[in-house]
């Protein structure tokens, strides 16, 4: 009796439906980022509002999703929404988060020593991740780290979707739309990447680093 019981179970699990996602995100606080010196707090009002729109948009239009005939037009096109909502909310709590703290990197920190084996120094670093987030256009200047093989990686998002480097961890990021500076800088996003690196909190930015799998990068195969 009892097997057949645990076969009619072990049936039931095969043919129920898929596991579908019922939970909503929800806006982190941010709150502790108005003792920031150098961002204004107009400025954060609206960073944090446009934030908040896309964790409300996020779990709208998944919710929307699911409501509608996936043999459907509208369907394609929602489902073409995701990544840009979604990476739209996901990239705004990493710059967030990696904000608030004095802007002092530890040089003994393996970030640092990473950075400076693979881009000769961490000016020289610095110097490429400031150029790829003044480019022309609006997106995001990221430092990924390639965890296949150790590699960091300065790279431009182009809004919010396009551009991400495949199973690359995200370690810094800087938010180069309009909205993130034009408020209170106007047209001089140097004057605004200054003030950005000078609020870092490197101490959890290292730590993306550090609770990656992989570290090193070997120079003498010809990378
Ligand atoms: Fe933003």
């Amino acid at each position: 009796m009892k097997k057949v019981f645990f076969f009619l179970l072990a049936m039931q699990s095969v043919f129920a439906d898929p596991p579908v996602l019922q939970g909503r995100y929800q806006v982190k606080d941010y709150s502790h980022l108005y003792e920031m010196k150098g961002f204004g707090e107009n400025l954060l009002n609206i960073h944090l509002k446009l934030y908040e729109g896309y964790v409300k948009n996020a779990n709208d239009l998944l919710a929307q999703i699911r409501s509608v005939d996936p043999k459907s037009y509208e369907y394609g096109a929602l489902k073409r929404r995701v990544g840009w909502e979604f990476d739209g909310m996901r990239l705004h709590e990493l710059y967030f988060d990696n904000l608030g703290g004095n802007g002092k990197i530890d040089p003994k920190s393996p970030l640092y020593l990473a950075l400076v084996a693979q881009f000769g120094s961490f000016d020289l670093w610095k110097k490429d991740f400031v150029a790829t987030g003044t480019i022309r256009g609006i997106g995001w200047s990221v430092l990924y780290l390639d965890p296949i093989d150790g590699r960091l990686v300065n790279v431009w998002i182009n809004e919010h979707d396009v551009g991400h480097l495949v199973r690359g961890t995200p370690i810094l990021i800087m938010d180069v739309f309009e909205h993130a500076y034009m408020p209170q800088f106007g047209l001089d996003k140097l004057a605004y990447i200054e003030v950005f690196f000078n609020n870092l909190d490197w101490e959890t930015i290292a730590s993306r680093y550090t609770s990656s799998t992989v570290h090193s990068v070997d120079f003498g195969k010809g990378n």
